[in-house]
C-alpha cells in the first residue's frame, strides 16, 4: 500500500492560518502571562509586526492563555474600520461583548464542572443580548464615549457571575483603525480612552486591551487624544531565530518522514531558505511535501526550490505593489535595495540621495518614498524614517532587476546572433554559481 497517497499536507501558509507547530515566541507568551496576573491592570499590549510576521497566530495563542486563566475574550478584527465613526465603534465593540459573554455563559450553562459558574435561567445577570446592551447604550446621557463606558463599567456583575477574573479586549489589524479630526470623530481615541478609564476605575471588571497590526498602527495610536507610551508594552515581531525556525519546519515534517525523506542537506537549505521568516516557513514547507509526493517522496538538493516555487513566492508576496509602481520609482527601489547599509532595516531620504548612484536631492528622494508608501511598498516608521512592508524586499527586488538583465542580455545575444548570421554556436553550460543563484533568497 503507497501510505503516500494518505498524507495531508500540514503546512499552513496563509494569513491567520494555525500552523502544524506554533514555534518561539515565549518571551512574548510569558509576559503577557504576567499581564494577565496582575491585580491591577495598567498595562496593555500592542502587538506590530509586518505582514506574515505571526500578529494574528500569537493573538491566537494569547486567546488560549487567557481563558486558561480564566478570561473572557472578547475580540474582532478591525480592518474594515477606516472609515468608522464612534457611534459606529461603540456599537461594534458592544457586538463583540454580546457574543463574547453569551459564548462563555452559554458554554458554562452546558458543562457546568467548567471553570465559570453556570448560570440559572431566572437569574437577572443574564447573558446580555445585544439588543439589551444597546438600549442600555442609548439610554445614557452624553456622548458616544460617555454612553460606551456607561455599559461597559456595568458589566462586572456579569463577569463577575462567569466567574472569570476579567476581560481581554482583543482587536487585530488595528492599523485600520483611525481618528478623524477633519469630521470631529475619535473612534481610535474613544477605544483606548474607554478601556484607560476602565482601568483606574476600581469596582468594575478588569480589563485589558490587546491591538495588534502593522507597524503603523503607531501612526493612528499617537494620534489619539490620550495616548501614552506607558499604557502599552509593545512588542514587534520578527522573525524566529534559526532553531526556532529548523523546529517550525522540520517537527511537522518529521512526522511524515517515512514515508517521505528528505536528505538534512536539503533540509538545512529550507530553514536557510525562509530566514526565519514565519510565512515562509509554511510557504517552503507546503511546496517541499508537495514536490516531495509529486516525485516519489525523495528530492535531491538541487531540485528545490524550482523556478516555479520562486515564481509563486514572488507573486504571492510581492507582484501586485511592484505592478503599481512606475519606472522612476523602480529605480529609487532600486537604489533602497543596493543601499550599503542593508542590515539596517529603515532609511531615510537623506540616505537614499547620499547613495554614489544617486542623482535624487533629498527633497526629490522624499516625494518619491512619500508615492512608494502610497502604493504599500514601503511605510514610513515611528522615527520618520522609511522601511519596507514586506520582508525581503531587497531581495525581491534586485531579483527583478538581475531577471531584467539577464533577459535584456540573452536579448542581445538572439540579436547579436541574427546580425551575425546562422552560425552554429556552442550552448551554454549553466555554471554551478549561475544555477545557485536562480534559487538563492538570501543573495
Ligand atoms: N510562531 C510560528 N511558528 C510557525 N508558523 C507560524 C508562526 N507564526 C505564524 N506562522 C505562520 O505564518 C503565517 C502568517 O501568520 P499570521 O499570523 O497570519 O501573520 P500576520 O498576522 O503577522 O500577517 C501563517 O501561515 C502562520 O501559520
Ligand atoms: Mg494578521
Amino acid at each position: 500500500m503507497d501510505r503516500r497517497k494518505y498524507i495531508e499536507n500540514p503546512y499552513r501558509p496563509g494569513a491567520g492560518h494555525k500552523p502544524p507547530h506554533f514555534a518561539g515566541r515565549n518571551r512574548e507568551l510569558s509576559h503577557f502571562k504576567q499581564l494577565l496576573r496582575q491585580n491591577f491592570t495598567t498595562e496593555n499590549l500592542l502587538i506590530t509586526g509586518l505582514r506574515g510576521m505571526g500578529k494574528t497566530v500569537l493573538v491566537g495563542q494569547l486567546r488560549t492563555l487567557a481563558e486558561r486563566e480564566g478570561w473572557v475574550w472578547i475580540g474582532n478584527d478591525l480592518s474594515e474600520s477606516a472609515s468608522l465613526s464612534e457611534d459606529r465603534m461603540a456599537l461594534r465593540i458592544l457586538t463583540d461583548v454580546s457574543d463574547g459573554l453569551t459564548r462563555v455563559l452559554t458554554h458554562h450553562n452546558e458543562s457546568r464542572d467548567g471553570r465559570y459558574a453556570s448560570h440559572r435561567n431566572d437569574d437577572k445577570d443574564v447573558p446580555l443580548p445585544f439588543e439589551a446592551l444597546r438600549n442600555m447604550y442609548e439610554q445614557a446621557p452624553g456622548l458616544p464615549s460617555d454612553k460606551l463606558r456607561h455599559v461597559l463599567s456595568r458589566l462586572g456583575s456579569m463577569v463577575n457571575h462567569a466567574k472569570a477574573r476579567g476581560i481581554v479586549f482583543a482587536y487585530d489589524e488595528a492599523q485600520c483603525l483611525h481618528d478623524h479630526a477633519e469630521r470631529n470623530e475619535y473612534p481610535m481615541s474613544m477605544l483606548i480612552e474607554t478601556i484607560a478609564s476602565l482601568q483606574k476605575n476600581e469596582g468594575v471588571a478588569q480589563c485589558l486591551l490587546v491591538l495588534s497590526g502593522l507597524p503603523q498602527v503607531f501612526d493612528a495610536l499617537t494620534e489619539t487624544r490620550t495616548y501614552t507610551e506607558r499604557m502599552f508594552h509593545v512588542i514587534n515581531l520578527d522573525r524566529l531565530s534559526r532553531s526556532e525556525a529548523y523546529a517550525a519546519f522540520m517537527t511537522p515534517l518529521s512526522d511524515l518522514m517515512p514515508p517521505l525523506f528528505a536528505h538534512p542537506d536539503l533540509i538545512e537549505k529550507v530553514v536557510d531558505l525562509t530566514g526565519g521568516y514565519p510565512y515562509l516557513i509554511q510557504f517552503f514547507g507546503k511546496e517541499l511535501v508537495d514536490h516531495l509526493l509529486q516525485n516519489g517522496g525523495v528530492l535531491d538538493v538541487d531540485q528545490f526550490p524550482s523556478d516555479s516555487v520562486i515564481d509563486r513566492l514572488d507573486s504571492g508576496l510581492f507582484a501586485a505593489r511592484w505592478n503599481r509602481t512606475t519606472d522612476k520609482q523602480r529605480d529609487v527601489l532600486k537604489l533602497i535595495a543596493s543601499r550599503p547599509n542593508t542590515s539596517s532595516p529603515d532609511f531615510s531620504a537623506q540616505d537614499i540621495a547620499s547613495i554614489k548612484d544617486s542623482d535624487l536631492t533629498s527633497a526629490q528622494a522624499t516625494q518619491v518614498l512619500q508615492a512608494l508608501c502610497e502604493r504599500g511598498l514601503i511605510y514610513r516608521t515611528r522615527h520618520g524614517r522609511y522601511a519596507f512592508t514586506v520582508p525581503m524586499s531587497e531581495t525581491m527586488i534586485l531579483r527583478r532587476f538581475r531577471n531584467q538583465a539577464e533577459v535584456e542580455e540573452s536579448r542581445q545575444n538572439a540579436l547579436g546572433l541574427a546580425l551575425a548570421g546562422p552560425i552554429e554556436q556552442p550552448k551554454a553550460i549553466e555554471s554551478a554559481e549561475s544555477k545557485r543563484k536562480r534559487w538563492s533568497w538570501f543573495r
